[in-house]
């Protein structure tokens, strides 16, 4: 989809529709949704009388014009109460609206900027939201399907503004908006990929494009290369499969000449994740295709740092495998040596998320990472906890954390910090070995995120637990039904206040 800013007025848009907006409760709409309805003869204010229109947030009321204006239809998309309203919204409402242009066949539509005028919210931010509202809301994931549905796409969105000051903030944020989008689009795509098409090969191969196109470094490490380097606790997830790992290492270098100003991203990369000889039910184990969302997210951050270029070094790092059972897989009762030296009782095989990012966070520390974010698809139990609305956060450093946290603020992501304390360590002692990789039933994300936190020994660290939102079970929002591409921007955002400081 084509998005562009252009000076002007809404109501003078010779397209195949335009959108306005209204707040719930208003009864007399003002503004550019007033110009509007007067040019329909009060139309808008009409249906908004007889209750049919009320502003609803996600709300969407297509009108047929008859000539009355140069556009041949005006939505009127509810913005919700405005006591309520905020930059997600902007960015759910344009997503929501986007979809209803495209069922209704528009191909080319103009919008105002929700929000830039009474609203209240700076024009930049605005943009960024629309842009990535409706790149977002739009997305589709038809390339394995051989007869593409006759659906028409939205093929372009004008953002109208009058004030030239603020049509060049939108632009601005547009832009920036256009980039976080892509990049959740990219991630989202490798997610959507069943296995046999993403396998951690394939994986790898997707960090080189993404390195080539974007001038950025890239080290796979083989198996025998992370043989060398200890990895017993990686590679004892893929003994069980016939596809080779790979330790992907994606680099952007921002400020080279401060190598200490770094972040490390690292994550989970099971490309499939059957469980392992401690096999999953039958039962939505298809959605275990999804278990490298982490690591797609982490890549597509970095992919997206590249092109906004904040002053920072990020490296992404992603262990990736199969977790396959075979008759050279893993068993229960298994103990393995981590590259830290820590010896790992594998009790249950299906936790293998922990033991690729054991040795993972261990390689982060090795490169000389000074703060680190892991991102996984760990636990069931957080979407126990969580459901689908929040994702689980974990540290061993407040600050880190806060940062997190308000880098998710800024994208529109929600998380939610739980618990640490060092009594859930024993629910993880082995009698055998260092340490075992399950602590039983109760508080199984503490005790998933408290085996990482072993390994990232005294770096600050953060560890999102993205398991219950990692995937939509509908379209909503800015969502659509599979992969979301949660935490890409957030994960952007924290970069760059990281470098700002
Ligand atoms: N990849 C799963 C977690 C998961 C479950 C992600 C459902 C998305 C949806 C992870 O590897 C796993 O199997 N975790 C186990 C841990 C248990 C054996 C301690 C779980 O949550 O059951
Ligand atoms: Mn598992
Ligand atoms: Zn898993």
């Amino acid at each position: 989809m084509d998005i562009r800013v252009s000076r002007g007025d809404i109501a003078q848009q010779a397209l195949d529709a335009i959108v306005v907006n209204l707040f719930e409760g208003v009864e007399h709409p003002g503004g550019a949704t007033g110009a509007v309805d007067r040019a329909l003869d009060g139309a808008i204010s009409a249906l908004i009388s007889d209750g049919e229109v009320r502003g609803k947030k996600g709300e969407n009321t297509l009108l047929h014009t008859l000539g009355r204006i140069p556009a041949k239809r005006v939505l009127v998309a509810g913005l919700g109460k405005q006591g309520e309203f905020s930059l997600d919204v902007v960015r759910q409402v344009t997503a929501e609206a986007c979809r209803a242009l495209r069922r209704a066949g528009v191909k080319r539509a103009a919008t105002i900027a929700h929000g830039a005028g009474i609203g209240g919210l700076s024009a930049l931010a605005v943009g960024q939201a629309i842009a990535e509202g409706a790149l977002l809301g739009t997305y589709t994931f038809t390339r394995l399907k051989s007869r593409q549905e006759d659906h028409q796409e939205l093929a372009e969105l004008l953002v109208v503004e009058r004030d030239a000051d603020k049509a060049k903030e939108l632009d601005e944020g547009v832009r920036i908006g256009r980039i976080l989008a892509e990049a959740t689009v990219l991630c989202r795509d490798l997610v959507n990929e069943p296995a046999n098409r993403m396998t951690p090969t394939r994986l790898a191969e997707a960090a080189q494009e993404i390195a080539r196109v974007h001038g950025l470094e890239v080290q796979v490490l083989e198996r025998a290369q992370c043989e060398e380097l200890g990895m017993g606790s990686f590679l004892s997830v893929a003994r069980g499969s016939v596809e080779p790992p790979k330790l992907i290492v994606l680099s952007y270098r921002g400020d080279p000449d401060s190598p200490e100003n770094n972040l490390g991203l690292v994550g989970k990369g099971i490309t499939f994740d059957s469980g392992g000889i401690s096999l999953k039910p039958a039962a939505n184990m298809e959605e275990m295709k999804a278990d490298m969302a982490g690591g797609a997210s982490v890549l597509c951050a970095v992919k997206a740092l590249a092109q906004l270029k904040p002053k920072i070094n990020v490296t992404a790092i992603v262990p990736a495998t199969e977790n396959l059972p075979s008759g050279s897989a893993t068993k229960p009762g298994d103990v393995v040596r981590a590259m830290s030296g820590k010896t790992i009782e594998v009790i249950n095989t299906d936790a293998e998320g922990r033991l690729v990012l054991a040795d993972a966070v261990c390689y982060a520390r090795k490169l000389g990472l000074r703060r680190m974010v892991d991102v996984a698809t760990l636990t069931g139990a957080i979407s126990v906890a969580l459901g689908d609305v929040r994702v689980g956060l974990f540290t061993n450093n407040q600050g880190l954390a806060d940062e997190l946290l308000k880098a998710g603020e800024a994208a529109g992501e929600r998380y939610w910090q739980l618990p640490m304390d060092e009594e859930y360590r024993e629910l993880i002692t082995s009698q055998v070995a260092d340490i075992k990789n399950t602590g039983g039933r109760n508080a199984g994300s503490i005790t998933g995120a408290y085996f990482i936190k072993e390994f990232a020994e005294d770096t600050p660290w953060v560890h999102l637990d993205i398991a219950g939102v990692d995937m939509s079970e509908k379209d909503k929002g800015y969502l659509v039904k599979g992969a979301s591409g949660i935490p890409v921007r957030t994960l952007v955002h924290l970069a760059l206040r990281l470098a700002a400081r």
